[in-house]
């Protein structure tokens, strides 16, 4: 079976690693910066990391839209096809087209011919309006072409504003190289989305999440409260905090940081007071961090973690950083640890 699945920009090569870890992967066909496409010995319906996962019905190289069309027509995509939208049930299908991401208008004759090809294997026929099926065409800018078949709802984002996503605290929590006696601490938690997402991800030993906004942390008792966190609710402890003084921790006693702090956007910050924030928080986390201690932080680009650590001798390093964009805006991801 082949699949193609998206993710946010600048996580190639850590989504590379964790396919190959949760897979059997037979290779990888092709990637670039915000997609990957495999073939897996087995089938796959879902990974965390993953914005989405598609079956992948054909693909190519193609430098237009003609031959993009032309490309799939000539691809013996019926087997691929017919094993990810179940056979025999009439479905109906709209194909729509994709420029670099973007929606692009259709070529008449190509797509009608496209149509034609997809209803003989589908048997349901083409309907813009109310499709069982979704086929999307896309071309990249590396010329890469390819078809991938939508089922059912995508996994479009209903989030608060500044929530992060699912996948995207998967892929950060992944950096941390999550264990199991973790005594895990996001100081900045706003909806508590990447602690929650530990939590789901597997075990650990504790779970701080704090917020020095009090109706922050009155909302995460709430949901502790649902069934679903019956078990796990004693292990996870909200906590109102200030990130610049977090006295009530002993030196050493936190072993992984996974945070997303104020990007001084929304808040309105100045540079002085993001630079005042960061350092102190810093500070505190180099203190509160055990010796084989992991951090990893997401901070929007206009935030100079380097310099702050350069002009400073707060005794930690960045390992790894790397640019990624969310929801359109540059930002970096630090991997740190204690120096
Ligand atoms: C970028 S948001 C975090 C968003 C979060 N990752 C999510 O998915 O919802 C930063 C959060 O830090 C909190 N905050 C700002 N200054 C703080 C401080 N000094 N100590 C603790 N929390 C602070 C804000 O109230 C806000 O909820």
């Amino acid at each position: 079976m082949e699949y193609l699945g998206t993710f946010p920009a600048g996580f190639t090569e850590l989504v590379k690693r964790l396919i190959e870890r949760d897979t059997s992967l037979q290779k990888f066909l092709f990637y670039d910066e915000s997609v990957i496409a495999l073939r897996s010995e087995r089938p796959l319906t879902r990974l965390p990391y993953l914005k989405n996962l598609y079956p992948l019905i054909a693909w190519g190289r193609a430098k237009d839209l003609q031959s993009a069309y032309q490309l799939v027509l000539h691809t013996s995509f019926q087997k691929a096809l017919t094993f990810s939208a179940e056979p025999n049930s009439r479905q109906n299908f709209v194909i729509r087209l994709f420029i670099e991401g973007k929606p692009a208008p259709i070529i008449r004759e190509l797509h009608e011919k496209l149509e034609k090809a997809i209803m003989e294997v589908l048997g349901g026929r083409p309907n813009s309006e109310r499709p069982d099926l979704e086929l999307q065409l896309h071309l990249r800018k590396n010329q890469q072409c390819y078809l991938i078949v939508q089922k059912g709802k995508r996994s479009e984002e209903e989030l608060p504003a500044g929530t992060l996503p699912p996948y995207l605290c998967r892929l950060l929590l992944e950096l941390s190289n999550p264990q199991r006696d973790d005594i895990f601490l996001d100081p900045f938690m706003g909806s508590a989305a990447l602690p929650l997402e530990r939590a789901r991800m597997g075990p650990y030993q504790m779970i701080f999440a704090g917020d020095i906004k009090t109706e922050k942390v009155e909302a995460l008792k709430t949901i502790l409260k649902q069934k679903q966190w019956e078990k796990r609710r004693k292990t996870i402890f909200p906590k109102v905090l200030d990130a610049t003084q977090l006295e009530r921790f002993k030196d050493d006693f936190i072993t992984r940081i996974v945070s997303d702090p104020p990007w001084g956007l929304y808040e309105g910050l100045d540079m002085q007071a993001i630079l005042e924030l960061y350092s102190n928080f810093l500070r505190e986390a180099a203190r509160l961090l055990s010796k084989n201690g992991r951090m990893v932080l997401l901070v929007g680009s206009g935030v100079p973690l380097p310099e702050i650590f350069s002009n400073s001798d707060i005794p930690l390093k960045i390992i790894e950083q790397f640019p990624v964009l969310v929801s359109g805006q540059k930002a970096l991801v630090y991997v740190i640890i204690p120096e």
